[in-house]
């Protein structure tokens, strides 16, 4: 019910959009929001999750949520679905572009179209979200905020990561650009980066020859060679609310998360 959590009705009356809302990070971003009372776009490709988070969001107090099936890479379907929000539901009070797919593979092995698929998703689907939700937002002159998720992997060079993390070095640049453009017109910008949160993202990790159970072994092999402790999504949900209710603009959501070290 709403009202109950830590964000008791911080949101209520406001509209949510979430993409990659079917699974992991994004599922808890909603429902968080959810239960902080705002209403709720559950964006993500695969349908059935992203209806299942709607469902799961009015559950969990969301006055209205719906389920948009939208792959973000797709700019006429981004752009349909800007349309499709502002007439039906309103402008997008707080937009977070969370959708993201792993790629694992050393850089000379990862091929133009592994390395395209990655950028289309991770850094494409960021642009398109934030130019036409971040333009309503604009036009409308009520602000707002924007949330794009980075990771500790757009400061932490990896051998084993190098398109991933380009595209994650891309999403915290914009997101600095984007937060110095909008700030005078009162919409916050963040870049969140999480460290290592167990969630279903490696078993997108198939491209470049990689087997999803290898890459989930692999990691927490990682994980426990460099220390990093593994987070559940919540925490990082909760940290996307906080970043909004405080304006924050770069958060490295766990304490691992701060740079310096290759990894892998
Ligand atoms: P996940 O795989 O559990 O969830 C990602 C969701 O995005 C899935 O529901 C998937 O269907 C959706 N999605 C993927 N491509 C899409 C597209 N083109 N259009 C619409 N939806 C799409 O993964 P997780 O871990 O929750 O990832 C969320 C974000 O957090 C990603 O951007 C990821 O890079 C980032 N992240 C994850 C970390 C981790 O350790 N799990 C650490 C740091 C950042």
């Amino acid at each position: 019910s709403a009202g109950t959590g830590k964000y008791a009705d911080r949101f209520g009356g406001q509209l949510a959009l979430v993409t990659g809302a079917g699974s992991g990070i994004g599922r808890a971003t909603a429902l968080a929001f959810a239960e902080a009372g705002a209403r709720v776009v559950a964006v993500d490709r695969d349908a059935e999750s992203a209806a299942r988070t709607a469902e799961l969001s009015r559950l969990a107090g969301a006055p209205e949520a719906w389920a948009e099936p939208v792959d973000v890479s797709d700019e006429q379907a981004m752009e349909k679905l800007a349309q499709r929000v502002a007439t039906q539901y309103g402008v997008v009070d707080v937009l977070v572009n969370n959708a993201g797919i792993g790629l694992s593979g050393s850089f000379l092995d990862t091929a133009p179209e592994d390395w395209k698929k990655v950028l289309d998703v991770n850094l494409w689907g960021v642009i398109h979200g934030c130019r036409l939700f971040g333009r309503q937002m604009a036009e409308r002159g009520q602000g707002g905020h924007i949330v794009n998720t980075a990771s500790a992997a757009a400061y932490l060079p990896s051998k084993a990561l190098p398109a991933y993390s380009t595209s994650k070095a891309a999403v915290l640049m914009l997101s600095e650009c984007l937060r110095a453009e909008l700030a005078g017109r009162g919409i916050g910008v963040t870049a969140i980066c999480p460290g290592f949160v167990n969630t279903n993202i490696t078993s997108t990790a198939r491209f470049a020859g990689v087997d999803a159970e290898e890459e989930k072994r692999r990691q927490k092999k990682a994980a426990r060679l460099y220390r990093l402790r593994e987070y559940p999504p919540e925490k990082v949900a909760d940290a996307i609310l906080r970043a909004v209710v405080r304006n924050e603009a770069v958060v490295p959501v766990t304490p691992e998360a701060r740079g310096g070290r290759l990894l892998s």
